[in-house]
């Protein structure tokens, strides 16, 4: 399924096949309304289930959400707190309806610190969408780009221990099998809400030739206008994946 944008050119549509979202901007939309922070979190969850919905409407088959970063541990404890709450709550309340619209739910990131009945539910919830194939949703949580890289090495080297004493047989197509996104291809689509221009340590293997956009609209606004702008923005783009206009232009 994955497939290297830095080996062979993936077929690029007019809808992305792959979205990645920093959803940035939650507190800025809640101070600018003089509510505290976590409220921007609330009306959050609101916006990702317009974005998935509006994905699915539009045949896009993977959008990626970067919902907890391994550096936002570092926040006011009373934010992280609601923030799990914030987790297990839509978990509990969304699974069924994710379900009816053929999503298939994935959590990737390192999931041991947070709480055993927020485990469950993401065991439960991966479970229940496993045989959905309409859009599939990942969100990432307690998720590092660097995390993602060292467990993969961490990963093969237990299953071929042979390869520490021959690393040159190490390449790309074998190392990122052990990704946590193995399943997916490479986002064709990088979309940071809020006016930061950043990748933040977000899936920076498979973002190697991905279209970056960035706005300045705070998460909580964000829907299918400002999917379809960004999608607009897109198709503007001539990806050329390290090749040339004239040699895309002759499918070399
Ligand atoms: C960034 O905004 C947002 C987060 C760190 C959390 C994202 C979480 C949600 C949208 C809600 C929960 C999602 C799911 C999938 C249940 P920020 O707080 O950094 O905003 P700021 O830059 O304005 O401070």
């Amino acid at each position: 399924m994955l497939r290297s944008t830095t080996q062979s050119l993936p077929e690029c549509g007019d809808v992305p096949r792959h979205i990645a979202v920093i959803m940035d901007g939650n507190g800025r939309w809640a101070t600018k309304r003089f509510l505290p922070r976590t409220a921007g979190h609330v009306r959050g969850v609101q916006a990702v289930r317009r974005a998935v919905e509006a994905c699915g409407k539009r045949g896009v088959e993977y959008l990626t959400l970067f919902a907890f970063s391994s550096e936002n541990w570092r926040r006011p404890q009373e934010e992280v707190t609601l923030l799990m709450r914030l987790f297990i709550q839509t978990l509990e309340k969304e699974v069924r309806k994710l379900s009816d619209q053929g999503v298939r739910l994935r959590v990737v990131g390192d999931l041991s610190p947070f709480e055993p009945k927020l485990q469950e539910l993401i065991h439960l919830a991966e479970q229940r969408t496993a045989h959905n194939t309409a859009l599939n949703l990942t969100i990432a949580a307690n998720y590092g780009g660097r995390w993602d890289i060292l467990q993969a090495m961490q990963r093969l080297l237990l299953a071929r221990p042979d390869l520490a004493n021959t690393p040159q047989a190490i390449d790309e197509s074998l190392l990122s099998q052990y990704l946590s996104m193995a399943y997916a291809p490479e986002p064709d689509l990088f979309i940071r809400t809020g006016g930061e221009q950043r990748i933040s340590n977000f899936l920076i293997w498979q973002l190697a030739y991905t279209e970056l956009y960035f706005t300045d609209g705070f998460w909580p606004d964000f829907g299918a206008t400002e999917l379809d702008a960004a999608f607009d923005w897109y198709r503007s783009r001539e990806r050329r994946f390290g090749r040339t206009s004239a040699q895309l232009a002759q499918q070399i």
